[in-house]
């Protein structure tokens, strides 16, 4: 049986005994490196800086959220507001590797501004076991660049040291949970964000349409489930496809964004199973979209199982 008190008790001291200067982590937002940062701060105190990216492609409220948990649990931490950064440099580019690329490289590069500003000579980072498995190894082919392995120029020569590399995700929630973290039983969440959820060109404009469709397509899942009209979905959100299709709109004929609503069962994300959504839900969802984000007339819903399709739609 997996104790989290003792796992955390031992990380802890392991992270002691391990790092003796000051130490950096990114913090995404993610059950999986709040969850690092929370246990490296118990070790390292102010000796620790968490760095919150604000990528300007986080979803809906995710920001603040972040800032709040890091504030309550004592985490001496920074929010690195760089959206204007991220989406100039994402400007006019539509390849969906070349996106992940842009979004990574400028993640090091402000990441790397403030590692270098605090001083710190080793990096934390939240790795956990199926990370570096899905990320190439010797075990599987990449079939997207996860940016969450990699990390700092090897120039910065920072000690790397990965706290939750050998446990799962279950066992992190566990160890969240554990540890007063809210977020414990968040859904999965790309590195790249929004950006693989715009099909083609990010764009300020676009990136508000999918926020706001993101948003709207969590609280009715969320609540459906706790209706338990549903089971929640393991993974559940919304894609702005490159299409405009013909509406109408009031007496007008109207030519608007189309969005796609993905929603998927697994255990691991290795496959999936598109969730048998009630039709009612859906029903609510699209008029919900619709109406309030006016820049859509034209939301459908994503049956495919992966294999063949993926979870992500880039
Ligand atoms: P796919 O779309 O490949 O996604 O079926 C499997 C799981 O991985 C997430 N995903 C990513 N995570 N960086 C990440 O950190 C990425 O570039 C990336 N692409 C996909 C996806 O949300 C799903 O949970």
């Amino acid at each position: 049986m997996f104790d989290p008190a003792r796992f955390v008790q031992e990380a802890t001291q392991s992270l002691e005994g391990s790092i003796e200067g000051k130490a950096v982590i990114a913090v995404s937002g993610g059950v999986d490196s709040t969850t690092a940062a929370v246990i490296a701060s118990k070790a390292l105190g102010d000796r620790l800086l968490a760095v919150y990216v604000d990528t300007g492609l986080m979803r809906k409220g995710e920001t603040e959220q972040v800032r709040g948990i890091l504030t309550r649990l004592g985490v001496h931490h920074v929010v690195a507001d760089a959206s204007e950064e991220f989406l100039d440099a994402l400007a006019g580019v539509t390849d969906p590797e070349r996106k992940r690329v842009i979004i990574g490289n400028k993640f090091i590069e402000v990441f790397e501004r403030h590692a270098r500003e605090f001083g710190a000579e080793a990096l934390i980072q939240g790795t956990i076991a199926p990370d570096w498995i899905e990320s190439g190894g010797q075990l599987r082919d990449t079939i997207k660049s996860h940016h969450n392995v990699g990390g700092l120029p090897a120039e910065m020569n920072l000690q790397l040291v990965e706290p939750l590399r050998d446990i799962y995700k279950d066992e992190v929630r566990v160890v969240a949970r554990h540890l007063g973290i809210e977020t414990a039983e968040k859904q999965p969440f790309p590195g790249p964000a929004l950006a693989v959820r715009i099909l083609g060109e990010v764009t300020r404009e676009k990136v508000a349409v999918v926020r706001e469709a993101c948003a709207i397509v969590e609280e009715e899942l969320e609540r459906a489930a706790e209706e338990e009209k549903m089971e929640i979905p393991w993974q559940y959100f919304a894609v702005l496809l490159p299409v405009r299709t013909v509406g109408v709109r009031g007496d007008l004929r109207a030519y608007g964004h189309t969005i796609a609503i993905r929603a998927v069962q697994s255990v691991d994300g290795m496959t999936a199973a598109y969730s048998k959504v009630p039709h009612d839900v859906l029903d609510r969802i699209s008029t919900r979209i619709t109406n309030e984000i006016t820049e859509v007339n034209r939301v459908v819903y994503d049956v495919s199982n992966k294999p063949p399709g993926t979870i992500e739609w880039e």
